[in-house]
């Protein structure tokens, strides 16, 4: 197709062509009052997941517990306070707000959520193994005032997973206004790293979701797509780090774990620790489905809307008064030149929102404390048995668009909520050769229900070969994962094991995880029968 029929087909005005894609660069600016763009203020620390009750405060929900999702408030800017909606557990703290669930493998965890909210919402435990009933996708969603019982048994591995609403239509706002939390599963590989490592949740070992918001004048946050926002994804000019703009964070001469989570409605990151000048190695043990086999070092990565990565960052040999910041690069969004226009056609024109692949400064660390810190990361973490894909058959999974339409296999959900395109024999393995279209954009493709791991990437970017080993696997290809980024033109080659334990059929989701695509139609219903 030509560039000029794609446009009359998406209905973009060729206006918008003319204006050369820009390239951002350390220098540019651009954004508001909170930039993003520059290395400045930083004066705030970090919020951090603790015993401290209150927001991001650590809950082991041993007995049935309720949570309620309902409006709230906290402060984001100082001295005013921000409305926001909230998750809500009453403990023994008093109320803990968008507690970190911190349970260990194989326990019991039975929740009731109350639905405090004026719309449909529903919980959905990210990357969690569970039946169709206790996922809480589009389908279990409930409306304002119900409420909704989950009782299930923590299979997952030790690893990072979240969560957050998934009502068809109110996921992406209800996010963006603050429904989301971690939801950290133990087990004994996480234990023995912890002890090697003398690592200690929310001191050494730090839960970190990176959102983009758009503030107005009185700390209140803005959403209201356009159309083109719908269709491109919704980015915000201020980067929170835990709800915490421009956050510091006081650090000492030794190894921190930073686990990592986009909880952004649809930015891409491409996450450095950049020190001077210098692009700073760390290692990377963790994805979205825990541990890796052994840590593998980078010096970056690309985190899209829904994934987790786990790094551990070697401070043992920095200074007392060095800095660090923890940056997102510059890189191609590849939005094939829709992306300027969702820049360019703001409601309000005095905003200029950073695009995706705008260069970002996230969070700074300051070495505060020299001491003695000499424990090696340990070779072996954890042990990650590649799917048997010898009897597996192959699925083609086609990412397109269409007037301004998303479509998977030329699905759009919107179209009927009730269909069921996709049905997989429980207990069988699949292959799922995902393609992105050329002219598209980033997808951040997320299953429920399943852990997956990635075979192969085919006509990857060069920013993204640039990252790959000798197989084309990017390091966090490398352990099991919930939600993969696939580029335009690339296709990704990725393997499922359908076993489970549950009985009778099971209905799930797979959708873009760019939470504008999956309210207007990015997802498909699948069934496990
Ligand atoms: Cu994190 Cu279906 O979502
Ligand atoms: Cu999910
Ligand atoms: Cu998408």
């Amino acid at each position: 197709m030509k560039r000029r029929e794609f446009l009359k087909l998406v209905g973009i005005s060729a206006f918008f062509m003319v204006v050369p894609r820009p390239v951002f660069a350390m220098g540019d600016t651009m954004g508001g009052s909170l930039d993003s763009m520059d290395q400045t203020g930083f004066v705030t620390p970090l919020l951090r997941p603790g015993h401290h009750g209150g927001m991001l405060g650590i809950f082991h929900p041993k007995k049935p517990f309720i949570i309620s999702a309902k409006p709230g408030a906290a402060t984001i800017l100082p001295e005013t306070k921000t409305d926001l909606l909230i998750y809500e557990v009453k403990g023994a703290m008093g109320g803990l707000i968008n507690p970190v669930l911190w349970v260990k493998k194989g326990q019991q965890v039975a929740a009731t959520l109350k639905n405090g909210l004026t719309y449909p919402t529903i919980i959905h435990w990210h990357g969690l193994i569970v039946d169709g009933k206790n996922d809480g996708g589009p389908g279990e969603a409930i409306p304002a005032g119900g409420s909704y019982d989950y009782s299930y048994q923590v299979r997952n591995r030790g690893g990072t997973y979240w969560y957050h609403p998934h009502p068809f239509g109110f996921t992406s706002e209800q996010a963006y206004r603050g429904l989301a939390s971690f939801y950290i599963v133990d087990d004994e590989d996480e234990q023995r790293l912890r002890r090697s490592l003398d690592l200690r949740l929310g001191k050494t070992d730090i839960p970190v979701v990176i959102q983009d918001k758009r503030l107005d004048a009185d700390a209140q946050l803005m959403y209201e797509p356009t159309e083109e926002e719908w269709f491109m994804g919704f980015l915000g000019d201020t980067i929170l780090a835990n709800l915490t703009p421009k956050p510091y964070l006081d650090v000492q001469t030794r190894i921190y774990r930073f686990r990592f989570l986009n909880g952004s409605n649809a930015r891409i990151y491409r996450l450095a620790f950049v020190k001077g000048n210098e692009k700073k190695a760390f290692s990377i043990i963790g994805t979205d489905g825990g541990l890796l086999a052994s840590p593998i070092e980078a010096s970056e990565v690309f985190l899209s809307p829904g994934e987790r990565v786990d790094v551990l960052l070697d401070l043992s040999r920095d200074k007392k008064g060095d800095v660090i910041f923890l940056k997102s690069l510059a890189f191609d969004p590849m939005d094939n030149e829709m992306g300027m226009s969702a820049v360019l056609a703001l409601p309000n024109s005095m905003e200029e929102i950073p695009p995706n692949g705008a260069e970002l400064y996230i969070m700074k660390l300051r070495v505060k404390t020299a001491r003695a810190y000499s424990r090696p990361i340990p070779q072996e973490l954890s042990t990650v048995s590649p799917i048997d894909v010898s009897n597996a058959s192959t699925r083609e999974i086609l990412l397109s668009q269409t007037d301004m339409k998303w479509f998977i296999n030329n699905v759009n959900y919107s179209d009927d909520p009730t269909f069921f395109p996709i049905e997989v024999a429980k207990n069988t393995v699949e292959i799922w050769e995902i393609m992105n279209d050329m002219l598209s954009m980033p997808h951040p493709m997320h299953i429920h229900g399943f852990q997956f791991q990635v075979l192969e990437r085919i006509d990857s970017p060069q920013q993204v070969r640039d990252l790959t080993d000798a197989e084309g696997l990017l390091p966090t290809d490398k352990g099991w994962k919930d939600t993969v980024l696939i580029w335009p033109g690339e296709k990704v080659r990725i393997a499922i094991d359908f076993s489970q334990d549950f009985s009778g059929e099971q209905n799930y989701v797979f959708h873009c995880h760019n939470l504008e695509h999956e309210d207007v139609g990015m997802m498909i219903n699948y069934r496990v029968v």
